[in-house]
């Protein structure tokens, strides 16, 4: 791959996902760090014919909130014979979640982590006011940005429209009972954030 994407300059590999790649780029105009993700085209936009019409794009391209991950800018990237599309959006210098509660350097307090879980609340319920849900709450997704460390939701990838049946998505450790039997709605997000609230909980105790 080329270091250069548009006016993005690579600066590294962050990870290798099932659905998408996912880079550290500085912004040859501003120098400013960046996150891009390249995925398939069909990822990128909402399908023909499918009950499914929302995608993480769609929803981030749209999305004006100030604890959801902001969306910058996107354009396709067709490599050889594959259409790949990137999502470029602001970098989350602060790591997520889960890294910060591993780092032993950044002891989070209890304060700390009610406000980012307040902040999360607030995020979850802006997707749900537009009925949708994000059903892959987990420690993963939750973003920390910036020099006041604010916590922004992420990782959009299965999102999905209201009362959503799909039992092979998300992260199980984090799901609600109700995903593996039957139709789930909102409650199910709010269910993993409790989890995740407990889980970190325990962690900084
Ligand atoms: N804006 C960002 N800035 C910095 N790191 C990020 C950002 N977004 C995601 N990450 C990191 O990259 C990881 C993977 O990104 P992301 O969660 O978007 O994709 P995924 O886990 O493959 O899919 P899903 O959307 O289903 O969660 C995150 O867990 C997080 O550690
Ligand atoms: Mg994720």
């Amino acid at each position: 791959m080329s270091d250069v994407l548009n006016d993005y300059r690579i600066i590294r590999k962050l990870g290798v996902g099932s659905f998408a790649d996912t880079f550290l780029a500085e912004s040859i105009r501003s120098n400013g760090l960046y996150f891009i993700k390249i995925l398939k085209k069909e990822r990128a936009f909402p399908q023909e014919n499918s009950s499914k019409d929302i995608t993480e794009m769609k929803f981030l391209k749209a999305a004006e909130h100030p604890f959801v991950i902001q969306y910058i800018e996107d354009f396709p990237y067709p490599i050889r014979y594959l259409e790949q599309h990137c999502i470029v959006l602001e970098y989350a210098d602060g790591q997520d979640l889960r890294k910060k509660l591993a780092s032993l350097k950044n002891q989070v307090t209890e304060d700390v982590l009610l406000t980012w879980v307040t902040l999360i609340c607030l995020a979850l319920a802006y997707v749900h006011a537009k009925g949708l849900l994000h059903r892959n709450i987990n420690p993963d997704n939750i973003l920390i940005v910036g020099e006041q460390q604010i916590a922004k939701l992420g990782g959009f990838g299965t999102i999905s429209n209201i009362y959503s049946s799909d039992k092979t998505v998300g992260t199980w450790q984090y799901s609600a009972p109700e995903r593996f039997t039957q139709d789930y709605q909102d409650e199910a997000d709010i269910w993993s954030l409790g989890v995740v609230l407990n889980e970190s909980h325990i962690k900084i105790l």
